[in-house]
């Protein structure tokens, strides 16, 4: 019995260390070397075996070695497996193959629609020239849109065709152009002054690469006393040197619209060319953008302003300026929200 307490001790004392050493393994590499020292084929429990088989060993004793090995055996197999899982499972993040100190992925930041950023440039250089601006209802009565402007109920652009009119009730419809707010400001509003009104509009058209059932426009209107159409032409032309660079002239053609006279078209020197001719302005060198004149007496009229009151408007197509700024072939292209598109416009 005297020589069995020693080996038992020892091994008590194998144990002991064993488990401080598992304990303190802080990595699946140092766990395995605990492994070896201690289980492998040739690990210090290994060396006490060969004991059981020494001649001389009563088999009472035997019995009692043999089954103190087997428990600590047993009791080192079993905290090797629970540590090796701890350490698995707090090293899970690091050895997924995620790379921590990468910097990050930046939050999408949001943009300006490049029609909001035209709008925007447009009514800008407006402001300069001591501009207001003003905005008005997208639902409209046919006065606004037609009789207060002097369009005739035999005018085409009061046909179904031309105009979106609202179901119920009857005299609703959707605006067709931006002068009704030029109505809507007078009413309320005694000359001097000078506005520009930026909006969306709408027409039954077909769809295609330069029509849409929805644009948008930019009208302007200056009434005070004594202006003349060389202010007009003035006004417009520097804010088109604001818009496409001072080396830009705009060219006016005589025209008709029913709200002024006389009435003119606007054309722009070709951005690229400079009016010599080329692919952009298809050779003519001129590149229509917008439509203007002197306010006619009638409308004036329409809103109760005195016989003697003079004034100039315009309105000009913001799809169309943006399409020519930024050499953009297809009107839709503003609508579909493709962000392959809409990302080119920072
Ligand atoms: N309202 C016209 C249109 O939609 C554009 C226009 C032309 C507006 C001449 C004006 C103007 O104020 O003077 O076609």
């Amino acid at each position: 019995m005297g020589s069995e307490a020693p080996l038992e001790q020892e091994l008590e004392a194998l144990l002991e260390e064993a488990r401080k050493g598992f304990s303190e393994a802080s990595s699946a590499l140092g766990l395995e070397e605990l492994r070896t020292k201690y289980l492998g084929r040739h690990g210090a429990l290994s060396g006490y075996f060969p004991r059981l088989k020494e001649p001389g060993l009563a088999p009472e004793e035997k019995a009692r070695l043999g089954r103190k090995l087997n428990q600590v055996k047993e009791e080192l197999e079993t905290l090797l497996a629970r540590r090796r899982s701890s350490l698995a499972s707090t090293a899970a993040p690091v050895s997924s193959g995620e790379d921590l100190t990468l910097p990050g992925t930046p939050p999408a930041v949001g943009r300006l629609h490049p029609l909001t950023q035209t709008i925007g440039e447009i009514i800008r250089i407006f402001r300069l020239l001591g501009f207001s601006v003003v905005e008005g209802p997208e639902v409209e009565t046919e006065r606004y849109n037609f009789e207060a402007l002097n369009i005739p109920v035999e005018h085409p652009s009061r046909e179904n065709f031309d105009t979106f009119y609202l179901e119920t009730p009857k005299p609703f419809l959707l605006r067709s152009h931006t002068s009704p707010v030029q109505i809507r400001f007078m009413e309320t509003h005694k000359p001097p002054f000078q506005i520009v009104v930026p909006g969306r509009v709408f027409r039954p058209d077909a769809v295609d690469a330069s029509h849409s059932f929805q644009f948008h426009q930019v009208e302007g209107l200056c009434v005070a006393p004594g202006v003349t159409f060389g202010d007009l032409k003035g006004v417009l032309t520097a804010w088109a040197q604001g818009m496409f660079g001072e080396m830009s002239r705009l060219r006016f053609r005589p025209h008709f619209f029913p709200f002024t006279e006389p009435s003119a078209e606007a054309d722009l020197s070709c951005t690229l060319c400079q009016a010599k001719g080329c692919r952009v302005c298809g050779g003519k060198g001129w590149l229509e953008i917008l439509g203007c004149g002197m306010v006619h007496p009638a409308v004036f009229r329409a809103v109760g302003y005195p016989k003697q009151t003079v004034g100039f408007a315009f309105g000009m197509g913001v799809e169309r300026i943006a399409m020519l700024k930024h050499g953009v072939e297809d009107i839709r292209l503003f609508f579909e929200n493709d962000l392959r598109f809409l990302q080119q416009f920072p």
